[in-house]
């Protein structure tokens, strides 16, 4: 894990957290420094980490994270991101993915899909995600690992070929198994 990340505002609070944290932030800085997206979204911010991860590449300019934010994180992950790309433009949305068409600001080069993990929102979150993407964006997707989420992501990319350009995996296949998904150019 880089350096920096230990050094996050209230950072080691977060280890335990999440299963396979070390390579789920060096999944994300790959993937970010591979792309070089200039907008990002997200839905499922939680306290940040994968945010920072996300931003963590002077490429990206614009942050745009959904969240029901009901532990109230919201304060920590502006701190966090302000620590980790200074020159950041950042909204934050209190809000339940269920409620949206498309994502607020759309449209974005990478959206990273993370907010609850039952399938029918998953299913929902990857379709409003891909309306929300440039052609050729990319959409990743955590916790394939799970089966309430595999589900949502299989029914998502059976309902959506046509519009898919290129999937592949990445990731610890028991604890931290991420998805990549390509739309069409
Ligand atoms: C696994 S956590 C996200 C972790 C985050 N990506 C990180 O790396 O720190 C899931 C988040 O999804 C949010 N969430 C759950 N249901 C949601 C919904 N319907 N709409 C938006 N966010 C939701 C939760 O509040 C929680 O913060």
């Amino acid at each position: 894990m880089p350096r920096n990340f230990m050094q996050l505002p209230d950072f080691k609070k977060d280890l335990g957290w999440i299963a396979g944290v070390k390579e789920y932030i060096a999944i994300r800085l790959d993937a970010v420094n591979h792309y070089k997206p200039k907008r990002v979204g997200e839905i499922g911010v939680w306290r940040g980490v994968s945010a920072c991860a996300l931003v963590c590449c002077d490429d990206v300019k614009e942050y745009v994270g959904i969240d029901i934010n009901t532990e109230n994180c919201f304060k920590v992950v502006r701190l966090r991101l302000k620590y980790t790309n200074k020159h950041l433009d950042v909204e934050l949305l209190e809000q339940d993915s269920m409620e949206l068409h498309k994502l607020p600001g759309e449209p974005f080069d990478f959206i990273h899909i993370d907010g609850c993990h039952d399938t029918e929102y998953v299913l929902h979150d990857a379709v409003i995600s891909l309306f929300s993407l440039k052609p050729g964006g990319i959409l990743l997707f955590h916790d394939y690992h799970r089966s309430e989420t595999r589900e949502g992501i299989d029914q998502f990319l059976e309902k959506n070929k046509k519009d898919i350009a290129k999937v592949y995996f990445k990731g610890d296949v028991n604890v931290n198994s991420n998805v990549f998904v390509q739309k069409a150019g």
